[in-house]
């Protein structure tokens, strides 16, 4: 299989804004990160709260740029491309992250959140019209309601919404940064299979962020366990699960809450 995120020796350095930029408050958050993930296949990324996680993410989407190291994603290195090829590496490359409440404008109708980005994929009116049928039927939203607004939808309605409004720039890698960490429990295994199910029909490349241990085994391929900005750990999922070589793997794996009883299968 193809990589199609290659990340090597990738670094971030937070110097913090205003008063605070100093060096004294500098933070090396991502520290020398490689790795690869294969097209078509999910990687895990976990560790503890502050270990990088989100950082990295950003750096590889070149949403808060690397201050080292490089990234290709598709064939596209984000440091050397033009106005216009950045504009098809954001559409390649999309985020969804925690919290769906704040990532929706509440005077945007659902429908008009989703087609906003056909709009600026430059697609005409009458098909985005539906488009956006299409795509709201997709993450299992009636398209009758594409006049509602998010306050009238669930926590994991709107998640939904916020998928499909990713999938609308017909992406190919998608990070998703704790993308069911704000919802109830029953409606987080809903949200998985349909993450599941997505990157099953559209052949979708995966990076997905999670404090939820049980919940990376059941989707991942490989996993990447990161501790002070640094990769500690990386394997296929069953080999990292099954044999930890890591100390604080090990006692990440430990600690981990069970979410067995809500989901259909697990390797664990
Ligand atoms: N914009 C910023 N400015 C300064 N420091 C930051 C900034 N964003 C993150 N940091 C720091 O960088 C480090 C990594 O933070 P990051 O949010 O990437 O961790 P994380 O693994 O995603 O944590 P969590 O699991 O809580 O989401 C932390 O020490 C954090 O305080
Ligand atoms: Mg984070």
């Amino acid at each position: 299989m193809n990589d199609l995120v290659r990340v090597e020796r990738l670094s971030k350095v937070h110097y913090g804004s205003g008063l605070l930029r100093r060096r004294a408050h500098a933070v090396s958050a991502v520290d020398s990160v490689s790795l690869t993930i294969a097209e078509d296949s999910i990687m895990g990324l976990v560790g503890e709260s502050g270990s990088g996680k989100s950082t990295l993410a950003r750096a590889i989407l070149y949403l808060d740029p690397p201050t080292d190291g490089t990234v290709w994603i598709a064939g596209m290195n984000p440091a050397t491309l033009s106005h216009a090829e950045m504009r098809q590496f954001r559409h390649t490359a999309q985020i969804v992250v925690q919290d769906p409440h704040a990532a929706l404008n509440p005077r945007q109708s659902i429908g008009a959140a989703v087609a906003e980005g056909l709009r600026n994929r430059r697609i005409l009116r009458r098909e985005r019209e539906q488009r956006v049928s299409e795509l709201l039927d997709m993450v299992g939203i009636s398209p009758r309601r594409r006049n509602d607004y998010p306050q009238q939808l669930s926590g994991g309605q709107r998640q939904r919404i916020v998928i499909a409004r990713a999938l609308a720039m017909e992406p190919r890698f998608l990070v998703l940064d704790e993308p069911v960490s704000s919802l109830d429990v029953s409606v987080q295994a809903q949200i998985v299979n349909l993450l599941l199910d997505l990157k099953q029909r559209l052949a979708l490349t995966y990076l997905f962020i999670s404090h939820d241990l049980n919940l990376v085994a059941y989707m991942s391929d490989a996993i990447a366990v990161m501790k002070d900005g640094r990769i500690v750990e990386l394997g296929g999922a069953e080999e990292v699960i099954a044999g930890p070589k890591q100390h604080y793997t090990q006692v990440l794996f430990r600690n981990a809450p069970s979410l067995l009883q809500t989901l259909p299968r697990s390797v664990l």
